[in-house]
């Protein structure tokens, strides 16, 4: 079962920020989980919300925001009284920087609010600068974006994010529309339909794992990754089996 840190190691760490990343690598994640919206001149960052006022010290929308106005808001403007600077990251400076590692990276494009032209396009383009292709699994809510992926390059790994709702007959679905993995919510996933996907070849990765219970569960189920904010307490579960 890999182990995914979830917005890098964000349970210790401010969300999305290289800190985070960095974190997750030391505590022998398997791989990262992040999140990539367009700025305002067109370069793919990573952070989850479309707005940058939970996570920085700024305001506003994202795609209001040239590259330089986001590296230059605190990220960590909610760890440590935020005393510390840690920038909004390019997806470029995490693909340099990942490209150094053996780290597996699931990039969840964000696009269910407001869709970005080109997104899908300069994320694959910034993958292959940096060598990544097979070392990377995209994702997204909004399974037009798997669509568009696809489409630019057919053998991209996708995994198809659902809400809390669920989705019956995942494995069945995910597979006949072309996908790789299956990426449920914790809370409607089962046993039974793990072993659905796994019927139908499709992967199954979870979100986000944060307790013992889940943990324990998602393991005995064959789950295939695990999201999770805390990739230390994951890694030493897995590592005591
Ligand atoms: O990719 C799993 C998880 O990150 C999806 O939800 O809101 O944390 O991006 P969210
Ligand atoms: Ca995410």
């Amino acid at each position: 079962m890999k182990i995914y840190a979830h917005r890098g190691a964000c349970g210790f760490y401010p969300e999305n920020t290289m800190l985070a990343f960095e974190m997750a690598l030391e505590a022998k994640s398997d791989g990262i989980e992040l999140d990539v919206q367009l700025s305002k001149d067109g370069h793919v960052v990573i952070i989850h919300d479309e707005m940058v006022d939970r996570t920085t010290d700024g305001s506003g929308r994202v795609c209001d925001h040239t590259l330089s106005e986001l590296q230059a808001l605190n990220a960590a403007k909610n760890w440590h009284g935020g005393k510390a600077f840690h920038p909004v990251p390019s997806f470029d400076e995490y693909c340099a920087w990942v490209a150094k590692t053996a780290l597996v990276t699931n990039i969840e494009i964000k696009s269910s609010i407001i869709y970005y032209p080109e997104l899908e396009k300069k994320v694959l383009e910034t993958i292959k600068a940096y060598g990544l292709e097979d070392r990377v699994l995209i994702s997204s809510f909004n399974h037009l974006s798997l669509i568009e992926t696809k489409r630019l390059n057919p053998s991209m790994p996708c995994g198809v994010l659902v809400p809390e709702s669920g989705l019956v007959n995942a494995g069945f679905g995910v597979r006949h529309f072309g996908f790789e993995y299956f990426h449920p919510a914790y809370v409607s996933l089962s046993e039974e339909k793990v072993a659905e996907c796994h019927a139908h070849g499709i992967g199954v990765n979870v979100w986000t794992i944060n307790t013992m219970e889940a943990l324990e569960n998602c393991h005995r189920w064959g789950c295939d990754g695990i999201f999770t904010n805390y990739p230390e307490v994951a890694r030493a579960y897995v590592d005591s089996l």
